[in-house]
């Protein structure tokens, strides 16, 4: 059908590398084996699959969650624990409405997944950052910023974090800050939101056991099919102590419209029961192994010395921190009328920040235009300081 409205979010521009979007690449979405997925659940499932489904999700995907992520993890959920969900943008969105009321105060580490951010907006919540390193969430800055808005009277919902592999810096909280906030947040009643959508894309070793694991009571975690499987199947889960799930279980989103995408939910149990979703990450990973080494390879050739940045060890990006003067808003449209784009620092970090940092993704191109796109990076990188010394 012929329409200029459009069908998908991705908007690749002719000319152009993308190195904004962070979205995987259409060639690697397994689009033959999810249509023989989909037709086994309607051909099995029949009515089943049609039909409004169970509030928490589909109990056969629950229970194929829980083995899958006891297999991953070491450790088994309990059905209990576990809730279905939209992806990582519906369960935070849910949260926010069941945990929060408008004027509360979420804090968000800082920079972090910006879009998050706007969800948090929208349910009128106010944006407090804490900043993170090379390696992670800063637990002293934690510590200092919780008591004092506690003093002043304000109700904190939760802490928003990506402990591992975050977006957009590729960093991952530390093996000792991981205990330290996991104590921390005990003792201070504190709820904390891990979002967790990049633990199996690591490149170079394991990812470290998810910061739920040591703070059960305390940490609500977001899992996704968006990033190992396909970002249109618009689902995920949640894993929290069994008295949050059944609060998310009670809503009334829920009781009316049943479990979300449970025509989906019945397709990507009949994925995981033909057992091809660890093959399958194995795939991604050697890919996107690639090109993160390609995109790092381009940015030592091509970026100016004084550029800097850390090798992301697993996820979709990395984290570019430009010289003294730059501003990466600021040089966007130079840089895309040269070829190459990026998402600028600011986006990622709440009231203030990173005005010289800028993220690129590597999941979207092959290796050849990542190259292309670092080295129209560093072109425009070099003709910008020649103006500044000039200037
Ligand atoms: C850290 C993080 N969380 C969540 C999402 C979105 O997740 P979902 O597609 O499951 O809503 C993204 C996508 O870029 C992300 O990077």
């Amino acid at each position: 059908l012929q329409t200029i409205l459009p069908d998908i979010q991705l908007n690749l521009r002719r000319g152009i590398a993308e190195l904004g979007w962070g979205h995987p690449d259409p060639a690697l979405l397994p689009a033959a084996d999810l249509a023989r997925a989909a037709e086994l659940a309607i051909r099995r499932d029949g009515w089943r699959a049609l039909a409004y489904g169970a509030e928490q999700g589909p109990g056969p995907l629950i229970e194929l969650l829980r083995v899958w992520l006891g297999q991953r993890e070491g450790a088994l959920p309990a059905a209990e624990q576990i809730l279905v969900t939209g992806g990582v943008s519906q369960a935070l969105d849910l949260l926010c409405t069941l945990l929060a009321r408008p004027g509360d105060v979420v804090l968000v580490e800082s920079p972090v997944y910006h879009l998050a951010l706007r969800i948090f907006g929208d349910h009128g919540l106010e944006l407090v950052p804490t900043p993170a390193d090379a390696e992670g969430l800063r637990m002293d800055a934690l510590a200092d910023i919780l008591p004092r808005l506690r003093a002043a009277g304000r109700q904190v919902c939760f802490l928003y974090t990506v402990p591992t592999f975050c977006n957009p810096t590729g960093a991952s909280l530390a093996s000792g800050r991981r205990s330290e906030l996991a104590r921390f947040a005990l003792e201070h009643d504190l709820v904390v939101v891990e979002d967790d959508v990049y633990r199996d894309l690591w490149y170079d070793a394991p990812a470290l056991p998810p910061l739920q694991s040591l703070a059960p009571a305390a940490v609500i975690r977001l899992g996704s099919f968006s990033k190992i499987l396909a970002p249109g199947l618009r689902l995920g889960w949640l894993v929290a102590k069994p008295e949050i799930v059944q609060r998310c279980i009670g809503c009334g989103m829920l009781d009316s419209g049943g479990g979300v995408n449970h025509f989906t939910a019945h397709v990507v149990a009949a994925y995981l029961e033909m057992g091809l979703l660890a093959g399958h990450i194995d795939r991604l990973r050697a890919s996107y192994r690639g090109r993160r080494d390609a995109l790092l390879a381009g940015l030592a050739q091509y970026l100016p010395g004084d550029c800097r940045w850390q090798r992301p060890a697993g996820g979709f990006f990395a984290w570019i921190e430009l010289p003294e003067g730059h501003d990466s808003a600021r040089l966007l449209p130079a840089a895309e009328a040269a070829g190459v784009s990026y998402v600028p620092g600011t986006r990622f970090c709440a009231r203030y920040g990173g005005e010289r940092h800028l993220r690129l993704a590597f999941s979207l191109l092959s290796e050849g235009e990542l190259a292309t796109g670092a080295k129209r990076l560093g072109a425009v990188l070099a003709y910008s300081r020649l103006q500044k010394t000039e200037g």
